[in-house]
């Protein structure tokens, strides 16, 4: 087993809490998780006084009015500073949780344990925590780093729904993209995507990456900005997408994303043009791609400029050199 890894999450989370002598913890989850596993958390109940939390599933409830609620139930039950939150879930509840966590009381200790690829590779880590407003995605929020990642358990992504599936893949893709040939090479392998196809050192190469990345620049002034490749256009479109009342999961998003920056910096000579193939010929394989057009990309326009990494009103992309290497 790698390191990132694990088959006793629960264990590894035991263990967590014990050396942090815990003694209040709320479990945050989402409705979908907790129909599928409502006892996955039950033995931390034999050491701790455990709360769960259940909010609904999807990302139009990462909001503020979730936040407030989920800050209304603390206060009522009258949790102070000594509280750990264990966010349980995919992306959407680590941010939201995070978010509940760095702000309750001014900050309570914060465990994420991802539950979906995505998360297991890029949500769950590096602390960026928020809740989306009026359609933005991840408009109001603050970077916290969690004080635990559980490792990931790979069995909990069976029960992953497809599109849930392929929404980390493309964050896997992302990952390869920018930090991994060979990892790029072997997603290029897979011909029908499933949950037995992820391997324990695709998730330890995408960890170990975001890990260094993140201690170099946490608060993502600059070095971090590479984590956003794809996500320029791909914000866009998932913002734009949750405005028409049509959500598509984040990574999904993300791989369209991909496809279009690629494209253009293949068209515009930044880019090799063999590579753009190879990066299209897997994109493609997976996702379905709208077709790109000036419209969209007049829809998109007002999205762009919502982008964290713009400066001075100018949209910002993240290029590659080639792939495997982002070119700052
Ligand atoms: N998901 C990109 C980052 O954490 O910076």
């Amino acid at each position: 087993m790698e390191k990132y890894t694990t088959n006793n999450a629960i264990n590894a989370l035991l263990n967590f809490l014990q050396e942090q002598s815990a003694r209040q913890v709320v479990a945050l989850t989402d409705s979908n998780l907790d129909a599928l596993y409502p006892h996955y958390l039950d033995a931390l109940a034999q050491h701790f006084s455990v709360e769960k939390i259940v909010v609904p599933a999807g990302e139009r409830h990462k909001s503020i009015e979730q936040a407030t609620a989920i800050w209304q139930q603390l206060l009522e039950k009258q949790y102070d500073k000594n509280l750990v939150i264990v966010n349980f879930g995919g992306g959407m509840i680590c941010d939201l949780g995070g978010f509940v966590a760095a702000t309750y009381k001014r900050g309570v200790r914060c465990v994420n344990f991802p539950t979906t690829l995505l998360a297991m590779i890029d949500a769950a880590i590096g602390g960026k925590t928020a809740v989306n407003l009026d359609h933005i995605k991840n408009c109001v929020g603050l970077i916290r780093q969690p004080d635990f990642v559980v490792p990931a358990d790979l069995t909990l992504l069976r029960t992953l729904p497809e599109s849930e599936l392929l929404s980390g893949f493309g964050e896997l893709v992302k990952y390869a993209l920018i930090a991994s040939r060979p990892l790029f090479d072997e997603l290029l392998h897979i011909d029908n995507l499933s949950a037995e196809c992820i391997c324990p050192e695709w998730i330890s190469t995408c960890v170990e990456y975001k890990n260094k990345i993140v201690a170099i620049d946490p608060d993502d002034v600059k070095e971090r900005h590479v984590l956003n490749f794809g996500h320029t256009y791909g914000h866009a479109i998932e913002s734009m997408c949750a405005a028409q009342g049509e959500p598509i999961p984040h990574g999904i998003a993300v791989a369209i994303g991909i496809l279009f920056e690629c494209q253009k910096a293949a068209q515009e000579g930044n880019f090799p043009m063999e590579d753009f193939l190879l990066v299209e010929k897997l994109i493609r394989r997976h996702f379905e791609i709208p077709a790109y057009s000036e419209a969209l990309e007049r829809q998109l326009s007002p999205y762009f400029l919502q982008d964290k990494k713009n400066k001075n009103g100018e949209v910002a992309f993240v290029q590659l050199s080639e792939i495997g290497k982002t070119r700052l």
